[in-house]
């Protein structure tokens, strides 16, 4: 019986580029979606951009653009990264869209009916100027413990400690720079700690499908395990879902003010997506795959890809939220590692932080991609590590070497000799191939997500058909008279295993495939039609070059494309989530971290504009001195050029210098000053400004480091 598969990638944030670190993921849900195609299975392959939260909508105001804009932009540019890395959705949807719209407020509502939801009034940093809540990651001062400056409100980069945003120093808003105040607001919440909802979890993240495969892999039910704490022991908190206006979401029924959080719609977005494929295609039965019951059960799976980092969203949240409002669970959730870069984590400093666009840009074969990253995956969580000279000698190895090359030796003399039709093949010499003992070695693979196992085995064929033509050596055969019929059969026999081959490798290399099935003049493989040869008399067309090798300058240039000299040396999230965990529990340390990326993901490029709004000048220090009870701030007078009733009016600024500047030897300095940012009322008066100066993050070169024009530059003068 043919499957019935719906399957997803995890939706991408709409305020950032995709980099190779998201294609892993995506590469190795496109080839099972593909192989599941090939044998002939049903699969409905959908996608989305994940479009709402607090870092989209400060992300279109910096841009000056409505939201709506902006995702509507990075949407187009998404769909046009997935489809040159070959990955075939068939819809990519949004979650700012009428379906997501529906679908949240149906689940919220059902869990509302099932008494699952909750409000409760919560403390938090409001900024007063900008007249929002602020999410952790977008509060900033100075470390409780070791007093680096400029930390983030959930830990410290410098020295690693996890704290509150309540215990930052000195804290300020990294929207509006003003200082925060705390406010209370209700906020609704999904009771994950009921008891029902924990029992539910207990039993789904342990079990297994229909077909007895295990929802979640191992690796990932055990850490279900200790999350779910032994039964009688409650881990689960409740999940914040709302945030206050203003907020780029959906507005929460009945609540005025309050918004989805973007968790909260972010995996509907998954039933949205295929809400509007069903209604473009108009014969895909959409209760069979989303509704609880029999239909669901027996008949249709729901398969989601997703990184390591939203497990706990996915394994967790999202079911419960399913079972609670009455529609169907996932069926398996596939669930991949990170990627690294020759043994490291991606660095924007080094060039390892790929996207993919500068890959297509500079004409580097998406295939050279998609084939490593199978040749390193092999269905489990662990990081995948993209080593850049292994990738090229793996790729010009067995791509260009052992498979290419088989065609490019033979089916010139087919061309030339045999007006370009077949001879019948040897079966004694293809049968390996085409034995049902290889078959289901490559398809037991595929289907378990085992690319690298499958690949091995493909490659250890294609040996094979490199020794026979090696042994039989055609290019002897057509030197010598009377040759001729064993030369035909050789080159024939030769191409049905490059036929074989590329069926085999169609899920991985999709492209290179049909360019075979061009060369060959036959249809489209599928997995059932490997069993005969190529016919003897089936004509085939002329031999065009299918894939060249990579060189190592390629990879170079794409490095070197790739390399922000700006960029701190690496950005911690691993030590950052792992510090978190040790103040807000798991659960939490999960969605600071998922909230950091996404807000860190719209800091790297800026436009020219963006960059202008900011308004440096040069500033004189007219004076300089200790402020009483503060150990890291000097109190600076600065003059810009500003003047009232004639006079000159310096601005008042507190700086962090302290530790490296004696306030004597600075006045009469020129230095630089961001002159437009929103003053800050701080203990000891209102800073109305900010000098620049250099430090290293690492800590590893210590030391302040104001900034100075060259000499000539006088008060007021802007920087651009
Ligand atoms: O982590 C992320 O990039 C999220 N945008 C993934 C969302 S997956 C699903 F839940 F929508
Ligand atoms: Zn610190």
């Amino acid at each position: 019986m043919p499957r019935n598969i719906l399957v997803t990638n995890a939706l991408p944030y709409a305020n950032g580029d995709i980099h190779l670190g998201h294609l892993v993921g995506y590469i190795q849900a496109d080839i099972w979606v593909r192989f599941q195609r090939m044998r002939g299975n049903t699969v409905h392959y959908v996608c989305a951009d994940d479009t709402h939260g607090t870092p989209v909508m400060l992300r279109a105001e910096k841009e000056g653009v409505a939201p709506e804009q902006l995702i509507a932009r990075v949407h187009g540019e998404h769909l046009r990264d997935f489809t040159d890395f070959g990955v075939a959705f068939d819809n990519y949807h949004s979650t700012h869209s009428e379906e997501n719209r529906w679908y949240a407020e149906d689940i919220y509502t059902k869990l509302q009916a099932a008494r699952l939801i909750d409000t409760r009034s919560i403390e938090q940093y409001y900024d007063p100027v900008k007249e929002m809540f602020l999410p952790d990651r977008f509060i900033k001062g100075e470390c409780p413990k070791c007093g680096a400056a400029d930390q983030y409100g959930d830990n410290c980069e410098v020295c690693g400690a996890a704290y509150a945003p309540t215990e930052l120093k000195n804290p300020y808003s990294a929207v509006s720079g003003a200082a925060p105040v705390l406010r209370n607001s209700d906020h609704y919440f999904f009771r994950l700690s009921d008891e029902k909802a924990v029992s539910f979890l207990r039993e789904w993240t342990q079990g297994a499908n229909a077909d007895g495969v295990r929802r979640l892999p191992p690796e990932a039910a055990n850490k279900m395990k200790e999350w779910l704490g032994e039964p009688g022991e409650n881990k689960l908190s409740d999940w914040d879902i709302s945030r206050d206006a203003p907020y780029f979401g959906f507005e929460i029924p009945g609540a005025p003010g309050k918004y989805f959080y973007v968790w909260l719609d972010a995996p509907i977005g998954y039933f949205a997506s295929f809400r509007n494929l069903v209604g473009k295609r108009g014969d895909i039965d959409l209760a069979a795959f989303t509704e609880a019951g029999p239909a669901a059960a027996a008949d249709t799976e729901l398969v989601h890809f997703i990184g390591k980092d939203i497990l706990y969203f996915h394994a967790l949240f999202w079911p419960a939220m399913l079972e609670f409002a009455g529609y169907r669970t996932p069926t398996q959730l596939c669930v991949n590692g990170f990627l690294t870069v020759d043994g490291a984590k991606m660095s924007k400093s080094r060039g390892t932080f790929i996207t993919a666009r500068s890959y297509t840009e500079r004409k580097l074969d998406p295939e050279w991609l998609r084939y490593y990253f199978a040749a390193k995956s092999n269905g489990t969580m662990e990081d995948v590590d993209l080593s850049l000279d292994d990738m090229i000698a793996k790729v010009n190895s067995d791509l260009v070497g052992k498979f290419v090359n088989i065609a490019s030796r033979c089916a010139g003399f087919i061309g030339k000799r045999f007006d370009g039709k077949l001879g019948a093949s040897d079966r004694d010499v293809t049968r390996e191939y085409e034995s049902a003992f290889a078959q289901a070695t490559i398809a037991g693979a595929y289907e378990e997500r085992d690319y690298s196992r499958a690949l091995r085995e493909i490659m250890r064929l294609a040996d094979v058909a490199n020794q026979f033509v090696n042994e039989r050596k055609p290019w002897e055969l057509a030197k010598q008279d009377g040759k001729d019929a064993e030369l035909h059969a050789v080159c024939s026999t030769a191409l049905t295993l490059f036929r074989d081959l590329a069926l085999y490798l169609k899920p991985v290399l999709p492209a290179l495939a049909a360019n075979v099935e061009g060369f060959l003049a036959i249809a489209p493989l599928a997995w059932t039609n490997v069993w005969e040869p190529l016919p003897a008399g089936h004509t085939i067309n002329p031999y065009k070059h299918l894939m060249t090798r990579i060189e190592r300058k390629q990879i170079d240039a794409l490095l070197e494309a790739n390399k922000d000299s700006l960029a701190p040396t690496e950005v911690k999230a691993a030590s950052k989530a792992a510090a978190s965990q040790q103040r807000h529990g798991e659960q939490q340390a999960h969605v600071a971290r998922k909230e950091a990326e996404q807000a860190d993901a719209g800091a790297p490029t800026i436009a020219i504009d963006e960059f202008t709004r900011i308004d440096l000048r040069i500033a004189r220090i007219v004076a300089a001195e200790h402020v009483e009870g503060a150990d890291k701030l000097i109190r600076l007078s600065l003059d810009i050029g500003e003047t009232e009733n004639g006079q000159t009016k310096p601005r008042q600024v507190f700086a962090g210098i302290k530790s490296a500047y004696d306030p004597a030897t600075l006045v009469g300095r020129l230095t630089v000053m961001v002159a437009n940012l929103a003053p800050r009322k701080m203990k000891f008066g209102l800073s109305e400004g900010m000098v620049l100066a250099a430090s290293d993050s690492s800590g590893e070169v210590p030391g302040i480091f104001i900034l100075s024009p060259d000499s000539g530059a006088t008060p007021g003068m802007r920087v651009k």
